[in-house]
């Protein structure tokens, strides 16, 4: 593979922006193929698909945001901050949801899968010059909401991904350092 330092500064530069600050444009529906195919490209044990991303318009979220107070249950303070940070403006939502039938592969790693899924739509909005957040709040371990939206209530929502264009350039956040994270490891040979 030929080196593409562009890829690593990508990686080292991206930023999320809140869902509430992202505006149009969105994705044009060429540049939504191509991240589409980004996130299906993911390592996946025993190749078995876990997953499905369905595609929410603003038409879409704002039915979908409009029904999300008849769907909540428990501590309203978690409402609350959904209304108030309800995401008005953003052009694209994905929902990236398991889709777990086989027991061929753990179940886990099959979510993991889809996590990378995320991941890889993350970066190719980015790489495309546009903002995203992953969300997941009460919204994703909500078993009505799970119904609303037609995944079966044994499978997990595994991200709600805002897209669009910034609005402001989000601040830098803080990273961890590696050296309190990365260990060499010392194994005694036997
Ligand atoms: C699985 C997952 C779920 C997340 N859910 C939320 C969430 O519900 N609310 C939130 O504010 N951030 C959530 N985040 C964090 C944001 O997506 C984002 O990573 C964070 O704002 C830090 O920004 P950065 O991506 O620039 O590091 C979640 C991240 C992951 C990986």
């Amino acid at each position: 593979m030929s080196r593409q330092p562009e890829t690593i500064d990508l990686l080292l530069r991206r930023r999320s922006q809140l869902a509430c600050k992202l505006v149009p444009p969105g994705p044009s529906e060429e540049e939504l193929k191509t991240i589409l195919a980004c996130g299906a490209r993911v390592p996946d044990h025993k190749g078995l698909v876990p997953w499905r991303i369905q595609i929410a318009d603003r038409t879409n979220q704002d039915t979908l945001h409009a029904k999300l107070p008849e769907l909540h249950e428990g501590d309203p303070a978690s409402l609350e901050k959904t209304l108030t940070k309800e995401p008005k403006t953003a052009p694209l939502l994905l929902i990236v949801s398991s889709h777990t039938p086989s027991t061929k592969a753990p179940r886990s790693e099959q979510i993991l899968s889809g996590a990378a899924v995320c991941q890889n739509i993350i970066i190719a909005a980015s790489a495309l010059g546009y903002r995203s957040q992953w969300l997941t709040e009460w919204f994703a371990y909500n078993d009505k909401v799970k119904t609303y939206l037609g995944i079966p209530v044994g499978e997990d929502i595994i991200g709600f991904l805002y897209i669009g264009t910034e609005s402001e350039v989000p601040k830098e956040r803080p990273r961890p350092n590696l050296e309190d994270i990365v260990s060499e490891l010392s194994l005694s040979p036997q």
